[in-house]
């Protein structure tokens, strides 16, 4: 008789991500689907890793994140957002923010609890949910501005709401919730006694002078959030896969005795050279998102010339477009015509959506890559209507 495996990988699929790079890769295709740089990691932290290893920091981290580091999160908490938390009790290395996220639902969700999502969704949301026993309930930020309608936010909770996502700024859409917007959430969240899980990779993304603000600045909500990041994003070391989640003693009580079982402990190495990343100076920071901001505001201009509709975003590293103008295709299949025909892959939002057909109209295109590739994309979609 043959094995079966559980019912709960039934219906995960491919991630969206896989299938367009597969087929980017086959048609050479210039590639701001998957959402990593193609540049490198800044030289001081690759050698501080290298340093690492070359010092035999190469056995078992110590579960809960090497001591440095977690101190390294302490002084860049209190540093950037005046919040000081305790590195010993309320700090916990992870391996990336996604096991943070996966972790902390689990920690958190008993079966039929259910859990606010914005979508589009961070693709990981919802199954990690379902498997820790969620009902994920979907809140729609809506176009042009992708902003979530009060109302409709209001209507999602009822007693059964045991968390909420909320990841500012935002992927795929580069909203940044607003300091109101945060504050309308953090009455919901009081009033249902709702735990915050606030994915905050994106932190230092943020453009045009608007400020990151974090859910725990609110004093409601410190002791009912949760603050995940992670080194991937700002130190464009995506691939170390070194992250954090930031809260209460006793949340990390029992995010621990969670993560202890899954990975048990994050690479060391990469641990020591995250601190370093951590603790460089608030110049690498400004100089990291105004050269994105730069990126953003050349390809929106692309995006734009070639009626290709795209929403400005206040932080992230991604564009969204409305293809309506150029195509009465779905995304989906307009983002492969696009690469076979065109040689330009971008993700096809569709999966982010409980409700694909919202998401049918979009394309999102990335920006963190070297200038060339932006360059060569331009080009090619220089001849977007030659494919229409
Ligand atoms: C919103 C969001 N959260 C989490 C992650 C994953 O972070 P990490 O690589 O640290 O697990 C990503 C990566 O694309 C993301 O976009």
């Amino acid at each position: 008789m043959k094995p079966t495996f559980a019912s709960r990988t039934q219906g995960m699929g491919t991630s969206i991500f896989s299938e367009i790079s597969m087929l980017a890769r086959k048609h050479d295709a210039v590639n701001l689907g998957q959402g990593f740089p193609d540049y490198d990691t800044p030289d001081f932290m690759k050698q501080s890793a290298i340093e690492a290893i070359v010092q035999g920091k190469n056995q078992y981290a110590i579960g809960s994140g090497e001591r440095i580091l977690r101190h390294a999160i302490a002084r860049h908490s209190e540093h950037w957002y005046g919040l000081s938390f305790d590195p010993d009790d309320e700090i916990t290395v992870t391996s990336g923010a996604t096991e943070a996220l996966f972790c902390s639902l689990l920690a958190i969700i008993n079966p039929g609890d259910e859990v606010i999502v914005f979508q589009p969704y961070y693709d990981s949301y919802c199954p990690a949910i379902r498997m820790a026993g969620g009902i994920p309930i979907a809140v729609t930020l809506h176009a042009p501005y992708f902003s979530f309608n009060p109302m409709e936010l209001a209507q999602a909770f009822s007693p059964k709401t045991k968390a909420i996502i909320i990841n500012t700024p935002h992927n795929p859409t580069g909203t940044v919730f607003s300091l109101q917007e945060l504050q309308f959430i953090a009455e919901l969240c009081n009033e249902y006694h709702t735990i915050a899980i606030c994915d905050e990779v994106y932190e230092h993304c943020v453009y045009d002078g608007i400020t990151h603000v974090p859910m725990q600045k609110l004093a409601s909500m410190t002791d009912k959030t949760v603050r995940i990041s992670s080194m991937g994003k700002t130190f464009t070391a995506t691939g170390w896969k070194i992250g954090w989640a930031i809260g209460s003693a006793e949340f990390q009580k029992a995010l621990r005795s969670i993560h202890q079982f899954v990975v048990f402990a994050s690479a060391t190495p990469f641990q020591y050279a995250a601190a370093a990343g951590l603790s460089a100076d608030d110049t690498l920071y400004r100089e990291f998102a105004l050269d994105l901001q730069k990126k953003r505001d050349y390809l929106f201009s692309v995006l734009e010339q070639y009626g290709l509709q795209p929403q400005k975003p206040a932080g992230s590293y991604f564009i969204l477009c409305d293809i309506s103008g150029v195509t009465t295709l779905p995304s989906t299949m307009f983002a492969k015509k696009l690469i076979t025909e065109l040689g330009v892959a971008a993700i096809p939002p569709e999966t982010f959506y409980h409700t694909p057909e919202i998401g049918n109209r979009l394309l999102r295109f990335c920006f963190c890559k070297q200038d060339d590739t932006l360059h060569k994309a331009a080009e090619r979609l220089s001849q977007l209507s030659t494919i229409l």
